[in-house]
């Protein structure tokens, strides 16, 4: 096999052996792959942030509609794979009418995602409108961007793991919903973890929704092209544009992209971090979840120090879109690690500020939220300031 020199394998600094039980404590830097891989891993990983950062053309089954050229175009904040960077170019619309099982996600009115760009704006001479919010959607939910950091950690998390957090009787009335995804390609169910409700469980299985839904670019998994404003203009047979490479080599570079590495602690970020479990954001925070055997070593029975639960939880802020078994008012837990590398926050974008995103918790979120009100002003900003190391 070839020997190439890997840059970013190489920017990966070893600070040496920790104090606590002998267990080294490694800083990788922000987008670069988790430590210890293969050096075939190594290989894939280059090969698929190559690919996911690559800017797609109309002959390579761009649109028609779509939200961007690439998937970094969006996963840029911090480096690439992060959470969006500009509010307005990086949320996407999502539409609905009804609730329940009377709940439509609008497919033929352009749902369930709308796309705001065309190939006009590649190709002059098409004259295909862009999508607008059509006058039959009763819900429409903007959604941020978020990031990719760990999520091979996130996807290796085992079903179980998860569902041991759902509560009953607990002191704040925190109960949490697990959403089961269902697989496009196999249609087993299994514990869905990623997206803004949990709605779906792989990389590959998000991959190819969103390269449908923000790229218009299909697939195997999902064969048929975007309908602008649901009008079927062309494009009406099943014809897979991408034969199902660049889902694996963008599932690649997600699954062996490291998690953030927290800033160094403070004094006051320690404090923080005993007032965060104390009013019990904890409770759904769950600050660390373990992968289970994965075929990848370094993914394999790791801690994950993602300040989630992955479960969704009713938090009086719903959107009434329904997603699997999330419903209308539903959210995941949103995970905290990489907070830093971000300046709005919640599903739509609408906080500011870290303490503005806190204080609009509420429903099964309440009582946390009003111990947060009422700490002292050096306890929350102690919690702050941790927060602002994640
Ligand atoms: C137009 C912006 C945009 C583009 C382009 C884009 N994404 Fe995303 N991505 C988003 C948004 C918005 C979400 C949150 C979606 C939701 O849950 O409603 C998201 C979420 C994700 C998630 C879920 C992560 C998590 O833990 O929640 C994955 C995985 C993902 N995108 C992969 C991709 C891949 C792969 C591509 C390229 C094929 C891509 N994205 C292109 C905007 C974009
Ligand atoms: C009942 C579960 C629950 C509790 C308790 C809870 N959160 Fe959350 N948190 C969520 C959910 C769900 C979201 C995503 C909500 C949304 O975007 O609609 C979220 C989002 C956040 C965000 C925004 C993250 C992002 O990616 O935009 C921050 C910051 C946050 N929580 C901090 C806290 C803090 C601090 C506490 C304790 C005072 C706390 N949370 C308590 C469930 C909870």
């Amino acid at each position: 096999m070839k020997k190439r020199l890997h840059i970013a394998a190489t920017a990966t600094l070893f600070l040496g052996v920790g104090a606590c039980g002998g267990v080294s404590s490694v800083f990788t830097p922000i987008g670069a792959e988790i430590p210890g891989l293969t050096r075939a891993e190594q290989e894939l990983f280059e090969e698929g942030k190559t690919v996911f950062a690559t800017t797609e053309d109309v002959d390579e089954g761009l649109g028609p509609v779509f939200n961007g050229r690439s998937c970094g175009e969006c996963h840029s904040a911090g480096g690439v794979g992060g959470a969006g960077e500009d509010l307005v170019l990086s949320r996407v619309t999502r539409i609905g009418a009804g609730s329940g099982v009377s709940y439509s996600d609008l497919a033929e009115l352009g749902g369930p995602v709308l796309q705001r760009r065309t190939i006009a704006e590649i190709d002059p001479t098409c004259t295909i409108a862009a999508e607008v919010v059509p006058a039959g959607a009763e819900h429409v939910s903007r959604r941020i961007t978020t990031p990719l950091f760990g999520a091979g950690l996130i996807e290796a998390i085992p079903d179980s793991e998860i569902l041991k957090n759902i509560k009953s009787g607990d002191p704040d009335g925190i109960t949490g919903v697990a959403n089961y995804a269902v697989s496009p390609t196999t249609g087993k169910h299994q514990v869905g973890r990623f997206g803004w409700k949990s709605q779906v469980a792989t990389l590959e299985h998000f991959s190819a929704d969103a390269y449908l839904n923000e790229m218009g670019i299909t697939t195997p998994v999902f064969p048929m092209d975007l309908l602008p404003q649901g009008k079927a203009l062309y494009d009406v047979v099943p014809e897979p544009e991408d034969d199902g490479g660049d889902l694996l080599k963008f599932s690649n570079f997600m699954r062996l992209l490291a998690a953030p590495t927290p800033a160094p602690a403070t004094l006051a970020s320690g404090r923080g971090s005993q007032v965060f479990t104390k009013i019990r954001c904890v409770a759904c925070h769950v600050p660390t979840l373990q992968t289970g055997t994965s075929s990848v070593a370094a993914l394999s029975n790791r801690p994950v120090n993602l300040y989630s639960d992955l479960l969704t939880h009713d938090l009086g802020m719903g959107d009434g879109v329904v997603q699997g078994s999330a419903d209308g008012s539903h959210f995941r837990t949103a995970p905290l690690w990489g907070l830093r590398l971000r300046t709005f926050f919640l599903h739509d974008g609408r906080a500011t500020t870290v303490d503005g995103a806190v204080r609009q918790h509420g429903g099964e979120a309440m009582a946390a939220k009003q111990r947060y009100e009422s700490l002292s002003a050096a306890d929350r900003t102690d919690l702050l300031e941790f927060l602002g190391t994640l």
